[in-house]
């Protein structure tokens, strides 16, 4: 299990560099974490340190976002506002998935039944001082 703490915002970006230095040959990567645990900007952070230009986070998020890094295409999904399977069926979920790009996954917890096998689990944990505890 890796450990990677932000103990500032201001540290962000430094704590994205070490989780891509974590990436390996996984592709795909579901972020569980409380609203407001910082999981849309860790995912900006790693998105822009991959060379990503115009990260998205605001409220009117689509789905997903694709976003041209350096070397991957990267897409971010927010299933949030999913209520029913049939919505992640429809946008044709498995060719993100299963595309060998970078997936970066708010609340997988609402598409827990088809989040491939080898998904990487990453939990962000606000703690009581502000500071955020990311393990994987
Ligand atoms: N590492 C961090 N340190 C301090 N504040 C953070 C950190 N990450 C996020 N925040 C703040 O917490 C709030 C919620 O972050 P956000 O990324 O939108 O959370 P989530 O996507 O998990 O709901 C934002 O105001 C953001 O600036
Ligand atoms: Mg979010």
């Amino acid at each position: 299990m890796t450990t990677i703490q932000i103990n500032d915002i201001e540290n962000i970006h430094e704590a994205a560099r070490e989780f891509i230095n974590q990436i390996g040959d996984a592709r795909v990567f579901a972020f569980y974490g409380k609203m407001g645990a910082g999981k849309t900007t860790f995912i900006k952070a790693i998105c822009e340190e991959l060379g990503c230009q115009d990260v998205i986070t605001s409220p009117t998020f689509a789905i997903v976002n694709e976003y041209s890094s350096d070397t991957t295409p990267i897409y971010h999904f927010d299933f949030y506002r999913i209520k029913k399977l049939e919505e992640v069926y429809d946008m044709g979920y498995e060719e993100y998935f299963y595309s060998g790009a970078l997936c970066l996954i708010e609340w997988p917890e609402l598409i827990e039944e088809i989040l491939p096998d080898d998904a990487v689990r990453v939990n962000i944990n606000e703690q009581e001082d502000g500071s955020r505890t990311i393990t994987f």
